[in-house]
């Protein structure tokens, strides 16, 4: 058997409490299958006195996590501490410039700094492994990296966040509110340090950012991505869209165009019976498109400690039995220049939920400004449960027909001057087809 591969783990949070458990539960297993021991080494976290539940005897506490980086008896770090800067950033790129191993679960990290550290460990022949920031357990990477590689990739879709998918679907369950279903998937170890990450669509923004650069060949660019978080839906909302045949859920969408890459995050109607809508839960889905496979949807776990710690862990077998690869799939030299698709030509049915004046006329002038922009209505409803509210609004809801999003655009600029009788409009995209 070869030298054991030395582990040192920064953050012994929920992902990183989960990584020492199943390097104890399952270290007969990984040194059968990786041909070596996998051993930690050492750990480091805040706070020393914290009851973890883990067994750390005869592993060496560092007070900074830095330390572990510069360690000569460690070979992989792995940071599962969080955050683009600051700590986690440090850990990361002196231990690459160490020439260690790194595998991470963090998402803001790779798609803000992620190209700049693939070029590290390029440069030093080391992994930069992070199976785990996208989709939790759903070895998404390894899907692109490996199994489809014969195909051009033509768009990727995805439930990227296991809180929003949590929170979306017990309100629509229960009718709680937002706020207090939120609690309980902080509670659940789904949510980020700041969860405005999660809710305002960030999180899935960055996720999708590494994603679309993996499929496309592209440099990541998390500045390019359109982003909608999901605080403004209400349980209203829910019951509209049931009754449409639909389901709300937070999509993260790239589309390779003809000028360029579109990423787009926002809440989004999606027909109930199909693959992505049917996902619950704190479960994330994937639903791939390649030239030569065709459309291939994966669903897992998204969050909590089982899920992630396993594709941490997964990314160690790798690096035990010596596979160092491109962290982007090729070479940094090798991916283009991101380029943004003009997002005006995309084109999209929209659901419009307006809180309007319940009198004549008013959703006459609704409908005209929608007309005037050239968007085209295909149903209407009005529901008030036989009750005006206290400001005398009834909810209204459109539908349209597909429309290019420079109308939609229009359309809401000549709606500012109705905002008396239709408030300020709640839009929602709809995608039909059905792999989304
Ligand atoms: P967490 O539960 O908040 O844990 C973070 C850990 O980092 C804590 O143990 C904390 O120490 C430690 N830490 C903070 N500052 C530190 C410092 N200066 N030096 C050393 N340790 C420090 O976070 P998490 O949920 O495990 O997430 C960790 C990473 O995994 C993040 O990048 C996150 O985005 C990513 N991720 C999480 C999930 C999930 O479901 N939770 C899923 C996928 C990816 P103390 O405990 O001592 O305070
Ligand atoms: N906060 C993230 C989520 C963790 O809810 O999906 C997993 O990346």
């Amino acid at each position: 058997m070869s030298k054991p591969l030395r582990i040192g783990v920064a953050g012994l949070g929920t992902v990183g409490v989960g990584v020492v458990k199943i390097l104890a539960d399952r270290r007969e297993f990984l040194s059968a299958a990786s041909g070596r021991t996998v051993e930690l080494v050492a750990v480091s976290s805040r706070d020393e006195k914290k009851d973890r539940g883990i067994d750390l005897k005869g592993v060496r506490w560092e007070k900074d996590a830095r330390a572990l980086a510069n360690a000569d008896d460690i070979d992989v770090v792995v940071e599962v501490i969080g955050g683009s800067e600051g700590i986690a950033r440090e850990v990361v790129e002196q231990a690459l410039s160490n020439g260690k191993h790194v595998v991470t679960a963090n998402k803001a990290l790779i798609a803000r700094h992620g190209i700049a550290l693939a070029r590290v460990a390029e440069q030093r022949g080391v992994a930069l492994n992070y199976e785990a920031a996208v989709a939790g357990g759903i070895p998404i990477i390894k899907a692109l990296r490996e199994g489809l590689a014969a195909n051009e990739i033509t768009s990727v879709t995805g439930i990227l966040n296991g809180t929003c998918n949590y929170i979306l679907t017990e309100m629509e369950k229960t009718g709680r509110d937002f706020g207090d279903v939120l609690i309980d998937a902080q509670a659940l170890g789904y949510a980020e340090a700041d969860p405005a990450f999660d809710v305002g669509g960030v999180d899935a923004a960055h996720k999708l950012a590494i994603l679309a650069s993996l499929a496309f060949g592209r440099e990541v660019s998390f500045e390019n991505v359109e982003i909608e978080g999901i605080t403004q839906i209400t349980a209203a909302d829910f019951k509209f869209a049931k009754d449409f045949g639909y389901k709300i859920k937070l999509l993260g969408i790239a589309t390779l165009g003809v000028d360029g890459i579109e990423q787009r995050v926002h809440p989004t109607l999606v027909p109930e019976g199909s693959p992505l809508g049917a996902v619950s839960g704190v479960f994330n889905a994937v639903a791939i498109e390649g030239d030569r496979v065709g459309l291939l949807v994966l669903e897992g776990r998204g969050a909590g400690e089982g899920p992630t710690a396993s594709a941490v862990v997964s990314d160690l077998v790798d690096i035990a039995r010596g596979l160092v690869m491109p962290p982007f799939i090729v070479p940094t030299s090798h991916l283009k220049p991101p380029a943004k698709a003009s997002p005006s030509k995309s084109k999209s049915a929209y659901y419009l939920r307006f809180s309007a004046v319940d009198r004549a006329g008013s959703m006459a002038e609704i409908t005209r400004a929608l007309a005037d922009a050239n968007v085209s209505i295909e149903r209407i409803v009005q529901r008030g449960e036989g009750k005006e509210t206290a400001s005398g609004r009834m909810p209204v809801v459109f539908l349209t027909h597909e429309t290019e999003e420079g109308s939609m655009r229009k359309a809401l600029i000549h709606l500012e001057n109705h905002k008396e009788v239709a408030g300020t409009p709640l839009v929602i995209r709809i995608e039909k087809s059905g792999s989304r």
